[in-house]
C-alpha cells in the first residue's frame, strides 16, 4: 500500500465505520450505494479501456491473478469518496487481461483497514492476503499484520478467523506492508514491505507451507540510506532465466532526469537461491517506466508469461477527475521480457483487439492534424536521425503533451503542458513508436518497449494529434473500442 505520509494523521480522524460489516448486508449496502452513485460521475474524464473504480477512490491494484480460467485485479478502494479514506478491496476480472468486468467489493475494514496484499490459487481456493492496518492509542499510532482471506467462486470472499497470521517484524518496525505471495516446490513464499531501525526501506522474505504458519527468511534487501525511507509493494520473480526483484521505494531524491515522481517504481536484476534465500544483485536500480503516473506495481505469471499492471497516478499530485465523483486509474496491462540488463514492456497481445475505425493510414505532414475521439492508437514511424515532435492536445482545450526525440542527446521526452519527463532511447530493433490515448491518459511505448511512458493528462474534449516534426511522419493510427463497464 502507497501511503502518503500525512495520512497517517488523516487515519486518526477519519476512520468511524461500522463494526459489524461480516454481515451479507453490509456487502448489499455498498453494492447498492455505487449502483447509484455512478449515475451521478461525470463521464468526461472516464477512462474507455482501463480498470478505474465504478466511484469512489482508488490507488494500489492487489492480488493480480488467474483464478478458474479468468485474470483477477483488485485494488485499494475507498467508495465513498473521491479521497482516500478507510481501505476497501476493489476488484475487477477479466478473460484477457483487455476486457474487464466489475465484481462485488471483495474486502471491506472491519477492525483492519484492507491495506495491499497479493492473491494465489490454491487448487479451488482463491486466497487473499492482505496488510491489515489498525489504528493504536500509543506512537506511532497504528501497527501493521498481516491478514488473509479466502474465496471458493473468486467473489464472495470470507476472512480468516485466526487473522493476523504475521504479527511481527523482526525488528518490531509497525511498517510491514504489502504481502506479495508465490508458490515454489512445495512452500508458499511471501515478501513484504517494511523499514530498517534508523527508517531506512527494507524487504523481508517469509515462507510457510499452509499460508497460516511463517517462518521469516531473510531480509531480502534494504536501503543503505540512499534508497529511500520505505520500500513498498515487493515483488520477486525469475523472467528469461534471471530473477527480477522490483519494488516501489519511496523517498529517492531525483537526479537529474530520474526519480522525478517522488514515489518510484522500479527493479534490480540478479540472482536468486532457493537454498540460500539470497537474492544477489547484478545491475544497479532502474525504473520501470519513465512516465509521470507509475506506482505500485503488481505482476502475475501465466503460461510462462509474466504480465504487469500499475496505479496510473501517484501521491501528491492532483487528481482533477476526483471533481467528478471519482479518481484513480489502472495502467494498461504489459508483458514484461527481460533483454539484457533490461526489462521491455508490451502491451498485452490481445490490445489490438480493441482497434476500430482506422483514422489514418500513411503519411501526416508537418503541421498536419488528425483528429481522435476519446480513445487511439498511434503507430508513429520516423527517420531517427531527424527529430521529431508529436503534439497531442484536446480539441478544445486542456491538457497539451508534446512527445519529442532528440538524436543529438538520444533522448525521447514526454511534456506535459510543461511538466517534462526524458530518458535515452537505444532502439534495440524497431524504431517505431506506439502510442495509447485514452480519455485522461498516454501510455507511449517506444521500439520494443525499451523505454515506456505512463501518464495521465487531461483534455477538453477529444484528442487530436499534430506533426510538429520537421519531417513527413509515417501513422497508422486507430480509434479503439471501449473494454470497461460505463457508466
Ligand atoms: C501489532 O499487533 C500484533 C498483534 O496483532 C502484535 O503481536 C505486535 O507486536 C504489534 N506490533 C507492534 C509494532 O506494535
Amino acid at each position: 500500500m502507497a501511503l502518503h505520509k500525512y495520512l497517517v494523521f488523516f487515519c486518526l480522524l477519519a476512520v468511524v465505520y461500522p463494526k459489524s460489516l461480516k454481515d451479507d448486508s453490509v456487502q448489499e449496502d455498498i453494492e447498492e450505494y455505487i449502483a447509484n452513485k455512478q449515475l451521478d460521475i461525470n463521464p468526461r474524464y472516464r477512462l474507455h479501456y482501463h480498470v478505474i473504480p465504478p466511484v469512489g477512490w482508488m490507488n494500489d491494484p492487489n492480488g493480480f491473478s488467474y483464478y478458474k480460467g479468468e485474470y483477477h485485479i483488485f485494488y485499494q478502494y475507498y467508495p465513498y469518496d473521491s479521497v482516500w479514506g478507510p481501505m476497501h478491496w476493489g476488484h475487477s476480472s477479466s478473460p484477457n487481461l483487455v476486457d474487464w468486468k466489475t465484481l462485488p467489493t471483495a474486502l471491506v475494514p472491519e477492525e483492519e483497514m484492507c491495506f495491499s496484499g497479493g492473491a494465489v490459487a490454491d487448487g479451488d481456493t482463491m486466497i487473499l492476503m492482505y496488510t491489515g492496518r489498525v489504528v493504536t492509542d500509543e506512537e506511532p499510532y497504528f501497527n501493521e499484520t498481516q491478514y488473509l482471506a479466502f474465496s471458493n467462486d473468486g467473489i464472495q470472499f470470507t476472512k480468516y478467523d485466526g487473522n493476523p497470521v504475521l504479527k511481527e517484524t523482526p525488528n518490531n518496525s509497525p511498517d510491514f506492508r504489502d504481502p506479495k505471495v508465490w508458490k515454489h516446490g512445495e512452500h508458499w513464499y511471501a515478501i513484504i514491505g517494511s523499514k530498517t531501525d534508523d527508517e531506512t526501506g527494507r524487504v523481508l522474505l517469509y515462507r510457510s507451507l499452509d499460508m497460516i504458519n511463517w517462518e521469516f527468511l531473510r531480509i531480502l534487501g534494504e536501503s543503505t540510506g540512499e534508497m529511500g525511507y520505505m520500500w513498498e509493494c515487493p515483488d520477486l520473480f525469475e523472467l528469461n532465466g534471471k530473477f527480477v526483484f522490483l519494488w516501489s521505494p519511496q523517498g529517492l531524491a531525483p537526479q537529474g532526469d530520474r526519480f522525478k515522481n517522488i514515489y518510484q517504481t522500479g527493479y534490480i536484476i540478479g540472482n536468486f537461491n532457493y537454498e540460500t534465500f539470497e537474492f544477489i544483485p547484478e545491475t544497479e536500480f532502474e525504473e520501470l517506466d519513465y512516465g509521470h503516473d507509475f506506482y505500485a506495481s503488481q505482476t502475475a505469471e501465466k503460461d510462462g508469461k509474466r504480465y504487469q499492471v500499475a496505479w496510473f497516478n501517484t501521491w501528491e499530485k492532483t487528481h482533477p477527475e476526483a471533481a467528478d465523483g471519482w479518481a484513480g486509474a489502472l495502467t494498461m496491462f504489459r508483458e514484461l521480457e527481460l533483454v539484457g540488463d533490461r526489462i521491455l514492456m508490451k502491451p498485452v497481445e490481445d490490445m489490438i483487439t480493441l482497434r476500430g475505425e482506422l483514422v489514418l493510414d500513411g503519411e501526416l505532414q508537418k503541421d498536419d492534424t488528425i483528429d481522435f475521439d476519446q480513445t487511439g492508437e498511434i503507430i508513429i514511424k520516423a527517420d531517427l536521425e531527424k527529430k521529431i515532435e508529436i503534439l497531442i492536445a484536446g480539441r478544445n482545450g486542456g491538457d497539451k503533451v508534446w512527445i519529442r526525440w532528440d538524436p543529438e542527446v538520444g533522448k525521447v521526452s514526454v511534456d506535459r503542458s510543461g511538466d517534462v519527463r526524458q530518458v535515452k532511447w537505444s532502439p534495440i530493433s524497431s524504431h517505431s513508436w506506439r502510442l495509447f490515448l485514452d480519455a485522461s491518459s498516454l501510455e507511449l511505448f517506444c521500439g520494443e518497449g525499451e523505454v515506456v511512458f505512463s501518464s495521465r493528462a487531461y483534455p477538453d474534449g477529444e484528442w487530436s494529434l499534430t506533426n510538429l516534426s520537421p519531417q513527413v511522419v509515417n501513422i497508422e493510427a486507430y480509434k479503439l473500442r471501449r473494454s470497461v463497464p460505463y457508466p
